[in-house]
Parts: C-alpha cells; sequence; structure tokens
C-alpha cells in the first residue's frame, strides 16, 4: 500500500469511526496536555482570509462541569464526559489580523509588505459588515473548527459529542462571555463507556447536484 493509500484509510477510519457518543466513564480523565494537543491541531482549521475567530472556553473541572449541566438540558454527557469544550465564534476575531499576520512575517512566510496592506484592507472590509453578517462569518469558521476538534480527538482514541442542546444567554450569562463571542456549539470529550449508536445518511445522489442538473 503507497504511503498517500495508507495515510487516506487511516483518515477514513477515523471519520468512520467518529459517533456521537453520549454515555461517558466518569472516573476516566483527559490531561491538559493532550486538550492542547487536540485544540491546537484543530487550530488548523481553515477560516475566512485566516482571521481563526474561533475561542475555547474548556471545561475541565467537575465542579464547573456540573454548574453546567442544567444549563445544557441536563444532559449526563456535560458531567460524564471528561471535559467540555465551549466552541464560540468571535464575530471581531477580524480585528487580530495585524497579529496573525506578523507572525506570519516572523516565520518568514509572508513579506512584510504584503501583510500591512492585507491587514488594512482585510480590518477595513470585515469592519463595514453589519454584526449579523460579522457574525455569520464566524459561525462557519467555529463550524469547521468543531469538527477539527471531534476528529482530533477521535484520531487519539477519545470520543465526543457535539452539542446544540444549551441555553446560549445562560451560558454567556452564567461564565461572563464577552458580547462579541457567539456560542457554536459544545463538545464533550471523554471515553466512551457505550458505543455511539449508528446513523443513516441520504444517499450522495439526493445532495448532490452535477453541474447544476437537478436543482429544484
Ligand atoms: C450542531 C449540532 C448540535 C447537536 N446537538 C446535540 C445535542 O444537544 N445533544 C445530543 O445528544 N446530540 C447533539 N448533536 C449530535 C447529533 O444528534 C448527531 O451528530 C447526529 O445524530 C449524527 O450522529 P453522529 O454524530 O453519531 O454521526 C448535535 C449535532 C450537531 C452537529
Amino acid at each position: 500500500m503507497s504511503e498517500a493509500t495508507a495515510s487516506a484509510t487511516e483518515y477514513a477510519s477515523v471519520v468512520r469511526e467518529r459517533h456521537s457518543v453520549r454515555q461517558y466513564d466518569p472516573n476516566a480523565t483527559i490531561s491538559e496536555s493532550e486538550l492542547k494537543e487536540i485544540l491546537s491541531e484543530a487550530s488548523l482549521a481553515p477560516s475566512s482570509s485566516n482571521t481563526q475567530s474561533w475561542r475555547f472556553l474548556v471545561f475541565h473541572d467537575k465542579e464547573l462541569q456540573q454548574k453546567l449541566l442544567p444549563i445544557a438540558n441536563n444532559q449526563q454527557q456535560i458531567v460524564d464526559s471528561s471535559a467540555v469544550v465551549a466552541v464560540l465564534a468571535d464575530r471581531e476575531g477580524f480585528k487580530r489580523l495585524g497579529q496573525i499576520n506578523d507572525i506570519a512575517v516572523e516565520k518568514g512566510i509572508m513579506p512584510r509588505e504584503f501583510a500591512d496592506q492585507f491587514t488594512e484592507r482585510s480590518i477595513a472590509m470585515y469592519g463595514s459588515l453589519s454584526k449579523e453578517k460579522q457574525t455569520q462569518i464566524a459561525l462557519v469558521d467555529g463550524g469547521l473548527v468543531s469538527m477539527q476538534i471531534m476528529l482530533s480527538a477521535k484520531a487519539r482514541g477519545y470520543d465526543t459529542v457535539p452539542m446544540g442542546g444549551f441555553d446560549a444567554a445562560r451560558l454567556v450569562e452564567e461564565f461572563g462571555i464577552p458580547e462579541t463571542l457567539v456560542p457554536v456549539m459544545l463538545i464533550a470529550v471523554g471515553k466512551g463507556a457505550a458505543p455511539g449508536r449508528a446513523t443513516a445518511r441520504l444517499p450522495l445522489e439526493e445532495i448532490t447536484f452535477w453541474n447544476g442538473q437537478g436543482l429544484k
């Protein structure tokens, strides 16, 4: 098997074996360094103009997870998993483009002049958008990073479940989340105590339209 085929096979098994797991071993733990590895690998996700407008609020403490429980519809995985990541979308994330592009210059991957022009133009463009549009862009990026968190966790032997079933206003209030950070989803990470159930998918023909054919 060629190297490319082997890595495609490994990737496919991570993707195919990830299922939303809702029952966790409450005694299992995940180290802070493993969580950091997962989050930093996930942060390699693409984002609009590389703004990386995702922020992570990590609950790695059973007492805090307990506090989160009623906010997340008492979903048991909140307390039984080893950690919960609240993925937040920073609708003003574009304001850090100067910092991001400076890092690229320091690494020698972007010329200084280009970085400065790109930063100035991008900040002006994102700044001219409505709050709703800024939020929408940051939410898309938040979805991409969330998927990568789940796959990076799975590749390291951890199970996950994404959760939209929570009270976003209460989450913001309870944990002092600034108004510019919009909750995307919660992701429980831990060791499954029971396998996630298999789920069905629509046939590809029903979700794919080749060259514009069949769209109604
Ligand atoms: C945005 C989003 C919100 C979700 N919210 C919840 C939730 O609150 N609780 C839950 O148990 N599962 C939740 N799920 C998991 C879905 O039910 C699950 O992904 C779907 O049934 C497909 O199953 P699979 O993840 O095992 O492939 C959510 C998934 C997504 C993407």
